[in-house]
């Protein structure tokens, strides 16, 4: 699905002209195709439709309440971490019982919010949050419905950050631990449903071997689980990766959204989604169990651009450095993972040299930069240039830092371009402060 492409030189999100749009709403501005979101879902929905499956979109890749609204209308569930993703998806029209609740530090109030609410399940991720769920459900008298997260100790050979699934991080359960837990839970502890497995190993997996290694692991512990405690489900968790990059020579748009497979194939790009379909169907199938899919970024990361304008060109003795208006503080994935994101003009000039440049934002630091000794068409202050495939992982990890507002956000259906976040205003930075 071709979201993102130049027509006529000018970059357009759908029908949606982005110069027009960030001269009249100004930048940074984070700009979402709905219809991107909804291709990425249903394309992995109906890869998957030879299984009994659900899939929760992972609230923390990208939580505006539009969005997430949309996924709900397409009967999507969420996988939550906090008592706060489980408001926006109540906010947004979400089902409460197609929620899975994870996280390695849940609280009191969290897990009877999401008691009261009726959610799907909690990822279990230790045996003292387990005992604990137990004893909150007891004392509010319901029955708290878990899944424990298996840590299978895959390496997932992804950025160290983002990895999950080895012995040495924090998430999980020792693999070789389980079935004891699970004897040891439907013994001892009476306020538990114990109703599935979950597993994560890690995001932005570009090959499918990770994945395959952990179901193998792990799917005969589901069966035996099915036998002895007759769970009802398995969760495979996220992770699918997304390209990310590639040569704007090419003068290819296609590649913005998730490629069609044959795309994706020739660009040697080893994970799709027929691939990921075709590789763990086999192997998830006979366990008759149903299957929850987490994905977070393969969903949302490139259903998004952040726009920036240039500010300023310094030409120092070693580099060009073009300064725009967005900064660390607005999408931080370059910064803490090194994380590329293609830079593109939004109105390409007909000549389109190019230069070799660092570009870089406003804040006080040395990180704060978005490309560096990066080949870009050539662009002048006041041109506008789009940050790809910052749909997901971006405005959710935006801050204040430097006392920036935050940015705004636009969702794009069609023609139609609906503000879903306002800008923030400077008295929005300082609500809730009080001089004593
Ligand atoms: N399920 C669990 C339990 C997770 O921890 C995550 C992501 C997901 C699902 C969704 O993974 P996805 O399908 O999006 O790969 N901020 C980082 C990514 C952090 C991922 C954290 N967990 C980044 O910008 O790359």
């Amino acid at each position: 699905m071709h979201s993102f492409e130049y027509r006529d030189h000018t970059l357009f999100c759908e029908d949606v002209d982005l110069q027009a749009l960030a001269e009249k709403h100004g930048t940074p501005l984070y700009v979402y195709s709905g219809g991107t979101f909804r291709d990425h879902y249903r394309r992995l929905d109906s890869a998957l439709s030879e299984l009994d499956h659900l899939i929760c979109f992972a609230v923390k890749a990208n939580s505006n309440l539009a969005v997430l609204n949309r996924l709900a209308k397409e009967g999507a569930g969420f996988d939550i971490v906090s008592g706060g993703e489980l408001f926006r998806v109540l906010k947004a029209g979400g089902d409460p019982s197609k929620c899975s609740f994870a996280g390695v530090g849940k609280t009191r109030a969290e897990i009877e919010y999401a008691l009261e609410k009726g959610i799907h399940s909690f990822n279990v991720e230790s045996v003292a949050e387990l005992r604990f769920i137990n004893q909150v459900a007891g004392e509010v008298g319901k029955k708290a419905p878990v899944s424990m997260r298996v840590n299978p100790n895959v390496d997932a050979k992804t950025h160290k950050y983002i990895s999950t699934g080895k012995s040495e991080n924090k998430f999980g359960i020792d693999f070789g631990r389980i079935a004891e837990v699970y004897a040891m839970a439907a013994a001892e502890l009476p306020h538990l449903i114990l109703r599935g497995v979950q597993m994560h190993i890690g995001s932005q997996l570009t090959t499918i071997d990770p994945f395959l290694e952990a179901v193998r692991k792990v799917a005969p512990l589901v069966a035996e689980l099915k036998e002895a405690h007759a769970i009802e489900f398995f969760s495979i968790g996220g992770g699918i990766g997304i390209i990310y990059q590639d040569s704007l020579a090419s003068g290819h748009s296609a590649w913005w959204s998730h490629p069609p497979e044959p795309v994706a194939e020739e660009k040697g790009v080893p994970l799709t989604v027929a691939r990921y379909a075709e590789a763990l169907v086999p192997l998830l199938k006979p366990l008759g169990v149903r299957i929850l899919l987490e994905p977070g970024r393969f969903i949302a990361g490139n259903a998004g651009v952040l726009l920036t304008k240039v500010l300023y060109e310094k030409k120092g003795s070693a580099k060009t450095f073009k300064i725009v208006d967005a900064g660390m503080n607005d999408l931080i994935r370059p910064a803490l993972y090194e994380g590329h994101h293609d830079i593109v003009p939004v109105r390409m000039s007909e000549k389109s040299w190019t230069e070799t440049v660092d570009v870089v934002g406003p804040i006080c630091e040395s990180g704060d930069f978005f490309a560096q000794n990066r080949e870009i068409p050539s662009v002048a202050e006041g041109d506008y240039l789009a940050l790809m495939s910052a749909g997901a992982y971006g405005f959710v990890m935006a801050s204040n830092y430097n006392s920036r507002p935050l940015p705004a956000e636009i969702l794009v259906e069609g023609a139609t371009a609906s503000v879903v976040r306002e800008r923030q205003t400077l008295d929005d930075l300082v609500a809730g402060e009080k001089i004593p």
